[in-house]
């Protein structure tokens, strides 16, 4: 890749889990790719009190595992060439001035303000950066999630953000968007004839989606107290990747022609009911049980967490969306805490052959499936039916790799790789726009309400299960069943 013009991002929450365990270790591989040009700044800010010195010792010991092979002593010693560190109250506006001495008057130069902190600082960091004056032409913002936790504080937080910066200027994160295999499903989807006549009602069934992760809330249970799957997870991730399948074939490739269809396909979805939050939505939360083969406790138990406590941290729904291509396909969306897998994928159930002429044993009755992978590999895999060699008709499910690993040898993106180089170079395109995390918000909201208004605590499911039995019954009330259950 060629190396970038010179750039200076200002990373907030510098020492915080996030930058520890993905900025930093994603902006030291592109310095060894050799992107980052040596003249880029990376000007660290956080509360801490610690010298330069101590956060680059804190980053190392902390980074280091996560880059495994590829560190190095060489590329640190130039990543840490770049690094320079601010203790400072974010919120203090008078604590700005080091910063924007650092920072001096390079008008031409790109900026990038990472906000990793938590989303109450968005607003005032937003304010003393545009009262220090440095807010440039070149400069753009980078915020990542939760973006408040319904429609009136993500607009508040917009609002506020957006006093400083233009909507050109905001890059929303949604780390799903920056995953290789959702890249590869648009370039299957928008890159080939053979699939776009097919991805439509008549010839797709179901469509499931699944983020399910083996972990439970590591340590960060009062956040996640009043959050919940519903807000962490399904609200952006597993929405994002519902319209990447689901949306129309943009007019081209620019940020707001792909964005409009993504926008399209949120305003689409049918609005839950009351009615229907109670049959087509299935809340969990995880009890004592296993991970990965050692017993573990369950959420209730877990610090910082109401022994009592409603939220969950499971979620099934039946998405429909109202269109001529979709009307009548369920979209199956479900992810979990403490589940038996670290997995996430999209599956896209096509219908059975319309007159078989195989019969059943032969056939094994199954119909043809694309599954996208995200974890714990990246894959794409088609699968068919073709026959067994032998003199007896028997077919057999085989799958087609379209992953093509083999063709490409080049060393994966890490997610907030590709984010970072995109905000960089100022393409929007994987970046969420305010009105379609808006319109994210206004389909979910009814369900929260919902929720709240019902005294029904969620369904408790064992610690290394795949959720409550309810979200299997989700399924079966339309004659199907969860990819792991075929
Ligand atoms: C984050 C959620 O957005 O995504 C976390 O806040 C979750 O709760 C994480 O663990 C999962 O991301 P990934 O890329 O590890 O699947």
């Amino acid at each position: 890749m060629k190396t970038l013009p010179d750039v200076d991002l200002v990373l907030f929450g510098g020492t915080g889990d996030l930058a520890m365990r993905k900025l930093l270790p994603a902006i030291y591989q592109q310095v060894k790719a050799g992107t980052v040009s040596a003249g880029s700044r990376l000007l660290a800010a956080a509360r801490k009190d610690m010298t330069r010195e101590a956060f680059l010792a804190l980053a190392e010991a902390t980074c280091r595992p996560f880059l495994g092979a590829d560190f190095d002593a060489a590329t640190w010693q130039a990543f840490a060439a770049c690094v320079s560190y601010f203790p400072m109250d974010v919120k203090d506006p008078a604590a700005y001035g080091a910063l924007a001495a650092a920072l001096g008057q390079h008008p031409d130069r790109v900026r990038v303000f990472y906000y990793s902190t938590s989303p109450d600082c968005f607003a005032p960091i937003s304010a003393n950066l545009g009262a220090a004056g440095l807010v440039t032409e070149q400069s753009r913002v980078m915020v990542e999630k939760p973006l408040g936790h319904d429609l009136e504080s993500s607009r508040a937080i917009n609002d506020a953000v957006g006093e400083h910066f233009t909507e050109r200027q905001i890059f929303r994160i949604d780390h799903y968007l920056g995953k290789e295999p959702v890249q590869n499903l648009l370039a299957l989807r928008f890159g080939n004839v053979l699939f776009e006549p097919l991805w439509r009602r008549e010839w797709v069934q179901d469509v499931q989606i699944t983020v399910a992760e083996q972990l439970g809330v590591e340590g960060r249970g009062d956040f996640y107290e009043h959050t919940g799957a519903l807000r962490d997870m399904l609200q952006n991730h597993l929405l994002q990747l519902l319209c990447i399948v689901a949306m129309e074939p943009p007019t081209g490739s620019d940020p707001d022609a792909v964005r409009d269809e993504k926008l399209k396909v949120l305003r689409s979805l049918k609005p839950f009911t009351p009615a229907d939050v109670a049959t087509k939505t299935v809340r969990g939360q995880y009890k004592a049980g296993a991970a990965g083969g050692k017993p573990v406790e369950g959420y209730a138990e877990e610090t910082g967490v109401a022994a009592d406590s409603r939220t969950e941290t499971f979620v099934a729904v039946k998405a429909e969306i109202d269109t001529w291509r979709w009307a009548g396909v369920p979209f199956f969306l479900r992810t979990g805490k403490r589940m038996p897998d670290k997995l996430a994928e999209i599956v896209i159930n096509f219908r059975p052959v319309p007159h078989p002429i195989f019969d059943e044993a032969a056939h094994g009755g199954r119909a043809n499936r694309l599954i996208i992978r995200m974890q714990p590999d990246e894959s794409m895999r088609l699968y068919l039916v073709a026959k067994q060699p032998g003199d007896a008709m028997v077919l057999h499910p085989v799958n087609l790799n379209l992953d093509f690993e083999e063709s490409f040898r080049a060393r994966r993106l890490e997610a907030y790789e590709r984010l970072l180089l995109d905000a960089i170079r100022g393409r929007l395109t994987l970046f969420v726009r305010r009105d379609e995390q808006e319109a994210a918000w206004c389909w979910v909201e009814p369900i929260l309400a919902s929720w709240a208004a019902n005294e029904d605590r969620p369904k408790a499911y064992t610690a290394g299960s795949w959720g409550p039995a309810a979200s299997s019954a989700l399924l079966s009330r339309d004659g199907l069943s969860w990819n792991e259950e075929d």
